[in-house]
């Protein structure tokens, strides 16, 4: 009876944040959310899964991974529901901060398929009320446009290209909205208006809400497609390529993450 009392409260300290890591170091608890299949599966392969939970109809795989506590989760596609995936990330699994991993859509001509970008900040191109005198991708009651990712994961990012050969990494502005970007229009559109780097679908509304709850988070996003005219073509192909190359580079984040304390 104590031996199993003392397990169950074994198991209640396992499952907060903070536990101690086994070299004496305290571990984070990262959440990283993918919208798609593609986007998580190298991740959770790569993860000791502990725990599956259904929460708003979005999978939460939580375990560990490299000596860190990971909560995986796979989101869906478009701001609603990365937005939902992320507050249940910080307000159920209280994590320390969260990541952004998935594809992404070239706009800077430097960027090529494959290559990565950590985002330094995140915007959402299809915020508009331009027409009551608000700029581009402001809403009347937000302090923000440009939400800036934590440095120290951009480092981080950065950083772990080195363990990546082949595989550029640049750090640029990430450009958000619920759509896919498939036309050299569009595309020129959001250059113009925002000076982005790069275009999906989730990364500023995660930044939003990262930045709304004073969480750190960054994206990290590989190219799928960045065609003028072609994009959704050449997506089909890159997809699953790039999504590895995004997980890889996550890897190598994990891997080279500091003590908690
Ligand atoms: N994700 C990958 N490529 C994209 C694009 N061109 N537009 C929006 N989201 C994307």
């Amino acid at each position: 009876m104590k031996r199993a009392l003392i397990a169950l409260l074994l198991c209640m300290l396992c499952a907060m944040p903070g536990v101690q890591a086994q070299d004496g170091g305290e571990m984070y608890t990262i959440g990283i959310i993918g919208p798609m299949e593609e986007e998580i599966e190298l991740i959770r392969s790569k993860m000791k899964v502990q725990k599956v939970e259904k929460l708003a109809n979005f999978t939460f795989y939580s375990g560990t991974w490299d000596r860190q506590r990971v909560v995986l989760v796979r989101s869906g596609i478009g701001k609603v529901n990365s937005s939902v995936a992320a507050q249940i990330l910080i307000a159920l699994y209280r994590v320390d901060f969260l990541i952004n991993s998935g594809v992404a859509g070239g706009l800077n001509p430097k960027l090529k398929v494959g290559d990565i970008v950590v985002s330094r900040d995140a915007v959402q191109h299809d915020v508009d009320q331009t027409a009551i005198g608000e700029p581009p991708g402001k809403f009347e009651d937000a302090d923000v446009i440009y939400y800036e990712a934590d440095p120290r994961l951009v480092r981080l990012g950065e950083a772990a290209a080195k363990g990546l050969p082949g595989v550029k990494v640049y750090v640029g502005r990430v450009a958000s909205g619920d759509q896919f970007v498939g036309t050299d229009e569009q595309k020129q559109r959001i250059v113009k208006t925002f000076q982005a780097d790069a275009v999906e679908m989730e990364g500023g509304a995660i930044g939003q809400v990262a930045y709304l709850n004073q969480v750190p988070y960054v994206i990290i996003r590989s190219i799928s497609d960045a065609s003028a005219d072609a994009a959704g073509a050449e997506y089909k192909s890159f997809v699953k390529q790039a999504a590895r190359n995004a997980a890889y580079l996550i890897e190598q984040m994990i891997q080279n993450l500091p003590k908690k304390k």
